[in-house]
């Protein structure tokens, strides 16, 4: 089991420049969509590192797509030459939240699938009611057996009404994919629009289907006969983007991200700004550089355009070395201060009361052996690390190797004195 061994520095600054990878949460949706498509898709900007990437491959592969990894171009072609097996099993979908989408794209076209439910980061629970809820209103019926979803639609998937009781990010991206090639009309209400979902459209329509704004966070779509592969360029990794910033800021260095549109991060990088980080940001690049103490603050997350939960442990990790008490409300999910404990570890002072983080903030922090449960805990650990005097290990890595491309060369890359250890 990967660890890394990090000896932090609360003197030296980290310094360069990351090539954003194409965001995780953006291309795992296109590739699942891709069995609705009658011929060759073909994925550009594709962060195979990512190992959640890998194994929408692997599903993909057992559904029999045929899958061509171009590595050094970062391309991916799905080709779908024969019909589709319908059981999506048990060991592709248990470490990956996002396979649920199969489940969505196999009834779309087919009109029925046995899907095992989905893993992914244990941030509590993650239910899929509003997706079943939702395929309901389509003229689905399901049953539960086994650990698997069986679903189907007796006379064929028929337009219908639907609006989420929350925002739900793979609940709208599962909807519209079991609806782009309905019969009729589909109203989906109080979606989610965050910029991965809105990718996921923009594919979707360039491929002849018809989806419509209707009002705020609505949309209609009418469904069509069939969808023509084409090319499609994934769009930068904001969470990923959002990570790398706070190496700077939590070590006062100097980085720059290119690729990435900064307006999928306006509330993220506001907040940056009023802690004290100068940011400078381009067409397609942030930069980010911190000289003086770090300011505390309050936020609360939310769904786009709020600050994402994403991006909330790495910010508890810099507020941890900010001049004075922090609070941070989690709204979408009840366990995402994993990172928290870990943090303590190495002298942090955190407190947590159900969904409230109370952070104040400490001049140093020291090394210490910490152990990570969640993709997004792992960056907020390393940060940590990064800024903590002496050695810390960091366990299970392998979390947030599921969503990070190239994180150990990126982190060695801009500074970060770092090793492997097994
Ligand atoms: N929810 C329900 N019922 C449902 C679906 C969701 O109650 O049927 C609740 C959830 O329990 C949660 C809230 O709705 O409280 C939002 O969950 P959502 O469905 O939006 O989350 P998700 O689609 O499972 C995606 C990302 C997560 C990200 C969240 C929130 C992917 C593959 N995953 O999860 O990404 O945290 O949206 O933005 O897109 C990550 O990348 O680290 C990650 C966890």
């Amino acid at each position: 089991m990967e660890k890394f061994l990090i000896k932090g520095s609360s003197s030296k600054g980290v310094k360069g420049l990351i090539n954003c990878s194409g965001a995780k949460n953006a291309v795992l949706p296109l590739m699942a969509s891709s069995i609705l498509f009658e011929n060759t898709v073909v994925l550009k900007n594709v962060p195979l590192g990512a190992n959640d990437v890998q194994t929408m491959i692997i599903l993909l592969k057992s559904l029999g797509s045929k899958v061509q990894i171009f590595k050094k171009k970062k391309i991916l072609k799905i080709t779908n030459k024969k019909k589709h097996k319908l059981l999506v099993k048990y060991k592709y979908i248990s470490t990956m939240r996002a396979g649920v989408l199969a489940m969505g794209a196999l009834i779309g076209k087919y009109n029925k699938c046995s899907t095992a439910l989905s893993g992914g980061c244990s941030l509590g629970p993650r239910p899929i009611g509003y997706h079943l809820a939702g395929f309901k209103r389509l003229n689905c019926k399901y049953s539960l057996s086994k650990g698997y979803i069986n679903i189907f639609s007796k006379n064929g998937i028929k337009g219908g009404h639907y609006h989420f009781p929350k925002v739900s990010v793979t609940g709208t991206s599962n909807l519209i994919l079991a609806s782009v090639l309905a019969n009729g009309i589909t109203t989906l209400k109080n979606i989610s629009i965050e910029p991965e979902v809105l990718d996921l459209i923009k594919f979707l329509k360039n491929g002849g289907a018809k989806i419509y704004s209707a009002g705020k966070r609505t949309i209609k779509i009418y469904g069509v006969k069939k969808l023509n592969g084409h090319q499609h360029e994934v769009i930068g990794d904001r969470i990923e983007a959002f990570s790398y910033l706070c190496t700077a800021a939590i070590t006062k260095g100097s980085i720059k991200i290119e690729k990435i549109n900064p307006k999928y991060l306006a509330t993220e990088l506001k907040v940056l700004k009023n802690i004290g980080c100068n940011i400078k940001v381009g067409k397609s690049s942030i930069e980010l550089n911190r000289k003086n103490k770090l300011k505390p603050t309050n936020i609360k997350t939310a769904p786009f355009p709020g600050f994402a939960t994403d991006c909330m442990p790495m910010l508890m990790a810099i507020l941890t070395k900010s001049d004075g008490k922090s609070k941070i409300e989690e709204t979408i999910f009840s366990n995402r201060y994993m990172a928290a404990p870990e943090l303590v570890r190495m002298g942090a002072k955190i407190n947590i009361k159900g969904s409230i983080a109370v952070i104040i903030g400490e001049d140093e922090l020291n090394g210490a052996d910490c152990i990570s449960s969640d993709l997004r805990s792992t960056f907020a650990i390393i940060l940590g690390a990064m800024a903590a005097n002496g050695t810390s290990c960091v366990s299970r890595v392998y979390h947030g190797l599921r969503g990070y491309s190239n994180l150990y060369n990126n982190l060695k890359k801009i500074g970060v004195n770092i090793k492997k250890k097994s």
